[in-house]
């Protein structure tokens, strides 16, 4: 995706400087910082402060995150140490697990000393998978897209929560690559963008947006009820953190109610997301591990005050008891299909092996 213009990804890798440099996103929307990347311990830092975030990019940092610890030692406990210090940083996203798990899978069989090369290799083989499947899950969303446009025949309408875009992935997105396609093949596409408290994601989905010339509304949460009932939406696509066996699908807290809302008003909800994100050892959403964060994220209120200097406000005392849960669960009975990069399928368990049939005979 563009940034002034400038096809840009996300993560940037310096394997030269054993090295790579990440957008720090606590600081979007108001500025645009690139951090440089040197050490396990601040890749790990990076991912559980949210500096990099997104089920997709979280997997990627933490690829990259293995490179880095391997440099001076790649013993087999140098690699079993970092890689669980990098599975401790957040629990919902399964994309962690996944991209750790895979650079395990391949390191381990190497000597110690090709292992840091190999680490390399492997985190950007992975990093261009994630850019070619979200192209891909774009292709395939924006078919679904032009049927919905076809049938009314005027601008079309998506509700969007969280960022589940560009920022969320090493480029294009899940949930908003089908709307980038759209914008790119001419659908006179709008974005109703939801705020996401208390982290404010909605912010990062407006940016991107307008970084990209698409027109969108930036609404409070709770506003996405009164819009999906008085037919101002078309369809919602989200992203995911984890989709589990039969197709309950986890992701940012706040996707439940929008469900909900669209299946009373028959609106299409259509969850988008790579393989990365199935768990196809998670039988139902009951076994997905929710985060639970900081209850400052909450009682702490940022932006930028009166003379644009970026401060925090508190709108609870310190004392005061907050829940955070970070994501829900949207059963799969309200997820209308799955937009993978195999194509788009019901949520469910047939549905998801009839796109992945590599998956049954394990
Ligand atoms: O807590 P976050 O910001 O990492 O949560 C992100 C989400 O919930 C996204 O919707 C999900 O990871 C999909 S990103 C393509």
């Amino acid at each position: 995706m563009n940034i002034d213009g400038i096809p840009t990804r996300t993560l940037r890798a310096h394997p030269e400087q054993r090295a790579f440099s990440i957008i720090d996103q606590t600081r979007l929307p108001h500025a645009l910082h690139w951090v440089h990347v040197a050490t396990l311990e601040t890749a790990a830092h990076a991912i559980h402060a949210m500096q990099v975030r997104g089920a997709p990019l979280i997997g990627v940092t933490a690829a990259y995150g293995l490179a880095l610890a391997l440099a001076d030692d790649a013993s087999d406990t140098r690699l079993a140490g970092a890689a669980a210090l990098l599975r401790s940083t957040r629990p919902t996203a399964v994309n962690l697990h996944w991209a750790l798990a895979r650079m395990e899978n391949v390191l381990a069989r190497l000597p110690p000393e090709q292992r840091c090369a190999a680490a390399w290799l492997e985190a950007a083989t992975i990093a261009d998978e994630d850019v070619a499947q979200n192209a891909a899950i774009g292709r395939h969303g924006l078919g679904l897209l032009r049927q919905i446009c076809r049938r009314q025949g005027a601008a079309l309408n998506i509700m969007t929560h969280c960022n589940a875009g560009w920022l969320a992935t090493v480029d294009w997105g899940t949930a908003l690559s089908p709307v980038y396609a759209a914008h790119d093949a001419g659908l006179p596409v709008h974005v109703w963008v939801s705020e996401t408290r208390p982290r404010n994601q909605g912010l990062l989905t407006a940016w991107e947006l307008a970084q990209h010339g698409v027109p969108h509304t930036v609404i409070a949460d709770n506003a996405a009820g009164i819009l999906l009932r008085e037919g101002k939406v078309d369809a919602v696509i989200v992203g995911a953190d984890r989709i589990a066996a039969n197709g309950d699908v986890a992701n940012k807290v706040g996707t439940y109610l929008k469900a909900l809302a669209g299946a009373d008003n028959g609106i299409p909800f259509y969850v988008a997301a790579p393989r990365s994100t199935l768990d196809f050892a998670c039988p139902d959403g009951a076994a997905i591990p929710i985060e639970e964060r900081d209850g400052d994220e909450f009682r702490l209120v940022h932006g930028l005050d009166a003379r644009g200097v970026p401060s925090a406000l508190h709108q609870l005392p310190a004392a005061a008891a907050v829940a955070n849960p970070a994501f829900d669960v949207t059963p799969a009975r309200l997820v209308t299909a799955i937009i993978s990069e195999r194509g788009v399928c019901p949520a469910s368990r047939d549905g998801l092996l009839a796109l992945y049939p590599e998956e049954s005979r394990g």
